[in-house]
């Protein structure tokens, strides 16, 4: 059984106006097996927590920290988060142009796992993880992302899901603009991850409609860069009817829709 926390975590971000706090006093612990399902009205900073796990290098952590299993994240390299367990499944996934899925794969999973998988059981496992996700062979010979649609690139961040293995897994809006028949496959994935794994799950969605596919354990409400209520799956219903301006500052406004 493995542990993420974070504690206390406060980081910035560089903007043209000057430096701006978006993360500011983080407070979670994820266990192995629990699913956390993190909403919140945009621009609160959810994305800027998934970045920051992950170590991405415009985010500037001012405080707090960031374990697990006791290991110091915050102290290590993008990759060496990865290789620690890791995952992080981007809002917008960076296309690669001239890496072909299958080197990137590949090399992703020698990284993580320490040495290159056999290469029979490597192409069989990849050839039905897609198959699963309903992805078609061509995309094996494709560059990581490049002109895939907005559900193909989802697709393809949990096809990393499934192969990679990871303890913890962040999935960042990776219901976003998915259709109803996308949004199951994609789901299935999920699961099929967490049941074989038993990974831990942060899951940022607006919308309550992934939920009725992964059910979490526990919701959590961001809101200006921290998290400000928490409860049982009933909370996302709440929130569905009567969405966030009641977690903003007033007079703030929420820009966001809850659909
Ligand atoms: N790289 C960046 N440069 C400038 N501003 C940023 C950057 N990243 C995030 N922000 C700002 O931080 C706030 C939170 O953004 P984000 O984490 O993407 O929110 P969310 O994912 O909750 O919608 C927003 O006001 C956004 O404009
Ligand atoms: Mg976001």
């Amino acid at each position: 059984m493995s542990t993420l926390q974070i504690k206390d975590l406060v980081a910035s971000v560089e903007t043209k106006d000057g430096r701006k706090r978006i993360l500011k006093g983080v407070n979670l612990t994820v266990n192995s097996g629990e699913t956390h399902a993190i909403m919140g009205p945009n621009g609160s900073g959810k994305s800027t927590l998934a970045y920051t796990l992950a170590g991405h290098p415009k985010y500037e952590v001012e405080s707090g920290q960031v374990l697990l299993d006791g290991q110091d994240l915050l102290a290590m390299t993008p990759d060496e988060r990865a290789k620690a367990g890791l995952f992080l499944a981007m809002q917008y996934p960076v296309e690669v142009p001239g890496v072909s899925m299958t080197n990137f794969l590949r090399t992703a999973k020698t990284e993580i796992d320490g040495k290159a998988p056999a290469i029979r059981t490597w192409t069989r496992e990849l050839t039905d993880a897609m198959k699963r996700l309903k992805m078609d062979p061509k995309f094996a010979t494709r560059s990581v992302n490049e002109g895939f649609s907005g559900g193909e690139k989802k697709r393809a961040e949990v096809l990393q899901l499934e192969l990679l293995r990871p303890k913890f897994a962040v999935l960042d809006e990776t219901d976003s603009g998915l259709d109803v028949d996308a949004l199951r496959i994609v789901s299935e994935g999920v699961n099929r991850a967490k049941e074989s794994t038993g990974l831990g799950i942060l899951m940022v969605t607006h919308y309550t409609r992934i939920l009725k596919y992964i059910k979490p354990d526990i919701v959590h409400v961001f809101a200006d860069g921290h998290f400000v209520k928490t409860g049982g799956p009933e909370l996302a219903d709440e929130l569905e009817e009567q969405g966030y301006d009641q977690f903003l500052p007033e007079g703030a406004g929420s820009e966001s829709a809850l659909a």
